[in-house]
């Protein structure tokens, strides 16, 4: 965790109890700052944290220290994003319900360490976030927060205030805050490194076609370039370290990535979703650089690793993405399956060569030092390695358990097997 900036606002000494909020600079946490502070009695500790959203971290220290924050924190928390959640998500080739790679899920818990760790250092005693009372975040925020510091308080300002959107605005109003003179996003959106998620408004409908200005981070397939693009990534014991030979860091990687494949239409997902309430919903997604990422490594993960192993690693990848989903990341499960995971990363090096091409991220090449692609063993062609007269004496051990059951279980007392 780097902090970029913090800051006093010289209000020391209020005697009150001190609120670490989690800041976007929007107007809801914004009217939270002043709402904490009359309703609770509490000095507010704003923190920002950039894990790759678009929005100026340094503006939101000094807006909400303008609104009566007495302190406020911008943290780049997009390094450990990338190393601590992004990539472990991606040995896991995580994926809810085989289509959402979790931008959001995984990001939350993130954010509840770093208001945990702010809350340490100013000897704060709550804790508190803009979710609203239906989604997952306030369980993935709630219970990382538990898990982490249990002895902290959790106010969920949105939950409780029983204000219609005008109301809010009127507060807002009434109390100095600034209200956003542009129209107001018909979405709610949520963005980081890993992706973009858009839902609400028209998308409600789950029988609609998603509209273009649900869309910011991928042209429509229609309007993608007529060429394909192709890219080479390289993994390293699972983590992708190149694009086309040159080596960038995670942060870099991903973000160029996003774009590449983004303005080839790769990335769009439309998902009726099972949140953890209860509740099926639509939601819609762009993630570019994940859900090439994760095809390419699945890809190597075919060339190098065992049959076993591929098979077995499924069953714990599932049962990975639900825990994330479900706001279970600081738990001993996740610990222990991503032990499991890393093991089976230790060969996972090499490159493969992706298709981006209208809406499309297709595998079309994988190499590694550690292939157990065998060419002498497959081939049908000249210099075939594979001895044909071990197969028959295979197949008769292979064959035998149903044979045998077979015989056994006759009720007609006909037949034996076979001798040649
Ligand atoms: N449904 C997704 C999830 O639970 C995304 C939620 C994003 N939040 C938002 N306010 N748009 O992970």
């Amino acid at each position: 965790m780097h902090s970029t900036s913090s800051e006093d606002s010289g209000k020391v000494g209020s005697g009150r109890k001190k609120i670490v909020l989690a800041y976007s600079g929007g107007l809801d946490t914004s009217v939270a700052i002043k709402w904490l502070e009359d309703r609770y009695d509490l000095d507010v500790v704003a923190v920002s944290i950039d894990v790759g959203q678009p929005g100026d971290m340094v503006a939101n220290i000094e807006r909400a220290k303008s609104i009566g924050a007495v302190s406020a924190y911008a943290i780049d928390a997009r390094k450990e994003f990338v190393d601590e959640y992004i990539w472990p998500a991606l040995k896991a080739n995580a994926l809810y319900q085989g289509v959402y790679p979790l931008s959001t899920a995984i990001a939350r818990p993130l954010i509840a360490k770093v208001l945990v760790d702010v809350a340490r250092k100013e000897g704060a005693h709550f804790i508190a976030h803009g979710c609203t009372a239906k989604g997952n975040d306030q369980v993935r925020f709630d219970v990382s927060i538990g898990a982490l510091a249990p002895d902290l308080g959790i106010i969920a300002p949105m939950r409780e205030w029983v204000m219609t959107r005008e109301e809010e605005i009127e507060y807002a109003r009434q109390n100095g805050i600034p209200v956003p003179v542009k129209k107001a996003c018909p979405y709610s959106v949520d963005e980081n490194l890993w992706g973009r998620s858009c839902e609400c408004g028209v998308l409600e409908d789950a029988s609609v076609e998603p509209p273009e200005d649900a869309r910011e981070w991928t042209v429509s397939p229609q309007e993608a370039p007529d060429r394909p693009t192709y890219v080479e990534i390289g993994f390293e014991k699972g983590v992708p370290v190149s694009l086309d030979g040159e080596r960038l860091d995670g942060i870099e990687l991903i973000v160029r990535l996003n774009k590449l494949a983004g303005s080839n239409g790769v990335g769009r997902i439309d998902h009726v979703e099972d949140r953890l309430v209860g509740i099926k919903s639509r939601e819609t997604y762009e993630c570019p650089a994940a859900v090439t990422l994760i095809k390419a490594h699945q890809s190597l993960e075919g060339l190098v690793l065992t049959k076993d192993v591929l098979s077995y690693k499924k069953g714990a990848e599932q049962r990975y993405s639900e825990l994330a989903y479900d706001g279970h990341w600081f738990s001993p499960l996740r610990e222990a399956l991503d032990a499991f995971m890393d093991k089976t990363q230790e060969f996972v090096t090499g490159t493969v060569r992706m298709k981006l091409y209208k809406g499309n991220a297709d595998v079309v090449g994988r190499a590694s030092p550690y292939s157990l692609y065998n060419e002498g063993l497959a081939t049908y062609a000249q210099g075939d390695e594979f001895d044909h007269t071990s197969a028959k004496g295979f197949i008769y051990v292979w064959g035998l358990p149903l044979r045998t059951a077979t015989l056994a279980y006759r009720t007609d007392g006909q037949g034996s097997e076979r001798t040649v």
